[in-house]
């Protein structure tokens, strides 16, 4: 029987940097993957194919729309095989990166569908049917996330379709229907309506992002409205109906009034994501998740002891770069180190046009815990380097503690925004004030002066606007 320091149940951006770390701090490590391929939802059907296609269709509107302002003049058409095929080609090449960065750092990646068979074991079902157990010290469950299914509604990948369909999509539908104004659904309904789709968002709560900073979040849906998007907000889905001409959904208001449909011929799902732990044997060491799925943790070690959670599967946000840090921390601390994760500094980002990002603290969740904070905000109308490229659409807002001036949060909207808030990362990291920011030089002309001319307005002297 294989015996090994630690094994770790997925290979997602959780699984394989735990994988990795425990490799590089010299522990015996063993990675069980069921997918053909490592690199989890992120790698291969989730952040990285979304902003392959995000990119891609950025390129061909502003082919079409912005070239012959600049002087340009071309026939952009589109190539959807290629462009699909493009995607395909990265998500390849980095998935075999994973597999690489494995065996250098001696990481073992078991195939196929792990189980934990009691306390220490692990059973692996290989895709032949055959199975092994293998014994560890201690078990990281990394077993990440799968869209919310949506009763009524039910995927079949062609018509009705989740994150991984609509990134596969052979044609580009006349009439998309989206459902759910989150990140996928806004992110995925950019890429369609920017290739051509007539794209309808039917979101149930009465504005979009919900989490993200609220006037961020009615700037975006400006924006993203006069692209061409229709949004059917306080809207929910009470059925759907596929038919060879489409797909028919009944709506119904929120907030009370008869049923509606919408017609589409293609409906994208998006809901949200679950925790996935299906068939994971979570009982033979006594987890219970909660009750949405979830498994808790402390500092990542669940209730069995010997055994961690990181990721999706766990509470906080969603995202890759959570999942990665709560993995070098997990593994750290099991190694006897201190692993370490500042959930106040994690940054979001939404990949479209104009793209949003923030890190820290909403005005709401600042109000809602009573915190005085002032205001510094410079909008990209007023930045130079913006307005050269045509793309001065957005702001920038930097919130900060009205006594210590410490930045609290930061919200923008506007171009490569993405690109950008990691500066805000590394500053609250340090504890910054708003002021370090603002007498920080920033080279000119870069869109990053208006994060410093933002930070600037915290104590009013912003110069450019
Ligand atoms: P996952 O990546 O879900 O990996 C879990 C892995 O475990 C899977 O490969 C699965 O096959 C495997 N597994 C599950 N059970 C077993 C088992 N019993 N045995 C063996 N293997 C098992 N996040 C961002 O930060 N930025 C983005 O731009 C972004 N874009 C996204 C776009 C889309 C369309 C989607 C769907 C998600 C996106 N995300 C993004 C979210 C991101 O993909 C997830 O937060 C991240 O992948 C979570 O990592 P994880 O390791 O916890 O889980
Ligand atoms: P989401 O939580 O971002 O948004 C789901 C939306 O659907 C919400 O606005 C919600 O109110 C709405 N909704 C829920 N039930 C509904 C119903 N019955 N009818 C209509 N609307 C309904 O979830 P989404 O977009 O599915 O993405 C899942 C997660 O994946 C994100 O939260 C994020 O963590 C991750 N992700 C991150 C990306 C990034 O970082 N750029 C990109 C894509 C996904």
């Amino acid at each position: 029987m294989a015996q090994y320091d630690v094994i770790i149940i997925g290979g997602g951006p959780g699984g394989y940097n735990a994988a990795i770390r425990a490799g590089q701090l010299g522990l015996k490590v063993a990675c069980v993957e069921k997918r053909g391929t490592l690199g989890g939802t992120c790698l291969n059907v989730g952040c990285i194919p979304s902003k392959a296609l995000l990119h891609a269709s950025e390129m061909y509107e502003i082919a079409r729309k912005d070239f012959a302002g600049i002087g340009i003049d071309v026939d952009a058409k589109l190539n959807l095989p290629q462009m699909l095929k493009q995607k395909e080609d990265s998500v390849g090449a980095l998935t075999k990166g994973i597999e690489f960065l494995f065996k250098k750092n001696k990481a073992d990646w078991i195939k196929g569908a792990g189980r934990i068979a009691g306390p220490g074991k692990v059973a692996v079902v290989a895709e032949d049917g055959s199975e092994q157990i293998l014994e560890a010290k201690n078990i990281v469950i990394a077993t990440g996330s799968e869209p919310t299914p949506l009763p009524g509604v039910t995927i079949d990948q062609k018509q009705i379709v989740d994150s991984t369909g609509a990134l596969a999509l052979s044609a580009v539908p006349k009439r998309l229907a989206v459902i759910g104004a989150g990140i996928i659904g806004l992110e995925l309904g950019s890429v369609w309506r920017r290739l051509g789709a007539e794209v309808t968002v039917i979101e149930f709560l009465d504005r979009t992002i919900p989490g993200a900073d609220a006037e961020v979040a009615t700037a975006f849906q400006r924006s993203l409205t006069k692209q061409g998007v229709v949004f059917q907000l306080g809207t929910k889905v009470t059925g759907a109906k596929t038919a060879k001409s489409g797909v028919t959904l009944t709506v119904e208001a929120v907030a009370g009034g008869g049923a509606q449909t919408v017609e589409a011929d293609v409906v994208l799902v998006a809901i949200g994501r679950r925790p996935y732990t299906e068939g994971l044997g979570l009982e033979t060491v006594g987890i219970v998740p909660d009750k949405r799925g979830f498994i808790d943790t402390d500092h990542w070690a669940t209730s069995a002891p010997g055994v961690w959670a990181i990721g999706d599967v766990t509470h906080g946000p969603m995202l890759a770069h959570k999942a990665e840090d709560e993995a070098v921390a997990c593994i750290e601390r099991l190694a006897g180190k201190a692993g370490h994760v500042n959930y106040d500094v994690i940054p979001g980002v939404i990949y479209t046009w104009p793209e949003v990002a923030w890190v820290g603290k909403t005005e709401e969740e600042l109000k809602t815990a009573g915190v005085a904070y002032k205001v510094g905000k410079f909008p990209f109308s007023a930045n130079s380097r913006a307005k050269v490229n045509h793309e001065a659409e957005g702001f920038v807002k930097v919130l900060a503690d009205a006594t210590t001036d410490r930045i609290l949060g930061v919200h923008m909207i506007g171009p490569q925004v993405g690109e950008m808030i990691g500066e805000y990362c590394v500053a609250m990291e340090f504890s910054a004030a708003s002021e370090d920011v603002a007498r920080t030089c920033h080279p000119h002309p870069t869109r990053s002066e208006a994060l410093r001319q933002a930070a600037m307005g915290v104590e009013g002297w912003t110069m450019q606007a």
